[in-house]
């Protein structure tokens, strides 16, 4: 097939849906543009696998909706759409398909689509419930997904599950799970100064939802512990991540910000934690520490569940639970061969059932799909 497709993202940032779909259009880049709302390091990083992108940036009133704004602040956002999708007119109707990989993004894609009338095909990374959307942004994206979109395509059975809870219609709903590159896991390990210690690895975004927090509590509890916390706000969290500096100094966890070779200190780690406090949607993370043979210990809720099997491969514990965190990091700092164990049946498992080329062949059928 040789339709066109015109990716559309919100965020100049790095963050999973923007891992996940920097390996989908570099896959079918020569036949696909991404329109970005915001510039950044993934422009870069989309330029540098040689594929084509126009940023299109949102005034200030569209950029300052978040999820957990009110009603009248989307409202008054509305007239802020017209000019950018005035502007993207064009690049829509140079296109076959609209794809919507970020919330916001799905708002621009379907007035695009309208207008271009072209069909709008959404990759939704995010559940959508009450602990992470206010309750108006859960209806327009239900109503966006049920009136506007060919397709919905969810990261994980739990995220299709709160697309139906939501009232979105099943029919139209398709689960492809995030696929990572293994081999990209070979690289060398960073180099991390170390005193000896078991030394634990949390990476992602600095968000009160990620829970850095829960972490900081637990090594509190788990004495021979050390943590490298590696990640930025990345939404606009900043009191959140001033609070984790504050709490960081007073303990031996390094915060070591943003990091673009972030699966070189993955692999320096001897686990993994993970420490969402509301239902994780997906959780690359989770999967790129099987894929470095690290035992993980995450946090049991939303789609991570659908990647890590309590005691085979991986170890769950109760979102929020410092103690119960605390109890899982102190059993692998004691049990190497438990360690060892868990790491190679996790990475056989997120091989097996996480990979790229899986993940790419989903969507490429959704996107054949709609064409057709
Ligand atoms: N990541 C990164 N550098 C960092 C922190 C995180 O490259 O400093 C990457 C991480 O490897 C993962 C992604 O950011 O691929 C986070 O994705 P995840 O699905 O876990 O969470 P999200 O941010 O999408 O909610
Ligand atoms: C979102 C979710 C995350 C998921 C990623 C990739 O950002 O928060 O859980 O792994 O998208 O689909």
């Amino acid at each position: 097939m040789s339709g066109k497709i015109l990716f559309v993202d919100q965020s100049g940032g790095m963050g999973g849906a923007e891992m996940g779909l920097q390996d989908i259009a570099a896959h079918f880049r020569a036949r696909c543009s991404v329109l970005l709302l915001s510039d950044g390091i993934f422009r870069e990083r989309l330029e540098a696998r040689g594929v084509s992108v126009r940023v299109l940036e949102m005034p200030a009133a569209v950029r300052g909706v978040a999820r957990e704004g009110k009603f009248s602040a989307g409202m008054s956002a509305l007239p802020g759409l017209l000019r950018p999708v005035a502007r993207g007119y064009s690049l829509a109707r140079a296109h076959d398909v609209l794809y919507a990989n970020t919330q916001k993004a799905l708002v621009v894609a379907c007035l695009l689509g309208a207008a271009a009338r072209r069909p709008v095909i959404w990759h939704l990374r995010d559940i959508l419930s009450l602990e992470h959307f206010q309750s108006w942004l859960i209806a327009l994206a239900a109503f966006l997904g049920n009136r506007a979109c060919a397709r919905v395509i969810a990261n994980s059975r739990a995220t299709a599950g709160s697309f139906v809870r939501a009232g979105g219609w099943p029919d139209r709903l398709r689960v492809v799970y995030n696929g990572i590159d293994a081999s990209e896991f070979e690289v060398a390990p960073a180099e991390i100064a170390r005193d000896g210690k078991f030394l634990v690895g949390l990476f992602g975004r600095l968000a009160p939802w990620k829970g850095q927090h829960v972490l900081l509590e637990a090594l509190a509890l788990a004495p021979d512990v050390d943590a490298i916390v590696v990640g930025d706000a990345l939404f606009g969290e900043d009191a959140y991540a001033a609070k984790i500096r504050r709490l960081a100094d007073q303990s031996r966890v390094r915060l070591l910000g943003f990091r673009p070779d972030a699966y070189a200190l993955v692999r320096a780690c001897d686990a993994i934690v993970h420490t969402s406090v509301a239902p994780e949607p997906f959780g690359r993370v989770v999967v790129e520490g099987m894929l470095a043979g690290r035992p993980v210990v995450a946090a049991a809720a939303g789609g991570v569940p659908e990647i890590v099997e309590d005691g085979v491969s991986g170890l769950l514990v109760p979102p929020g639970d410092a103690a119960a965190l605390a109890a899982a990091l102190g059993r692998l700092r004691d049990d190497p061969a438990l360690c060892k164990r868990l790491g190679e049946a996790g990475r056989r498992h997120a091989m097996a059932h996480f990979s790229l080329r899986a993940m790419l062949a989903g969507v490429e059928s959704v996107v054949e799909e709609v064409l057709r």
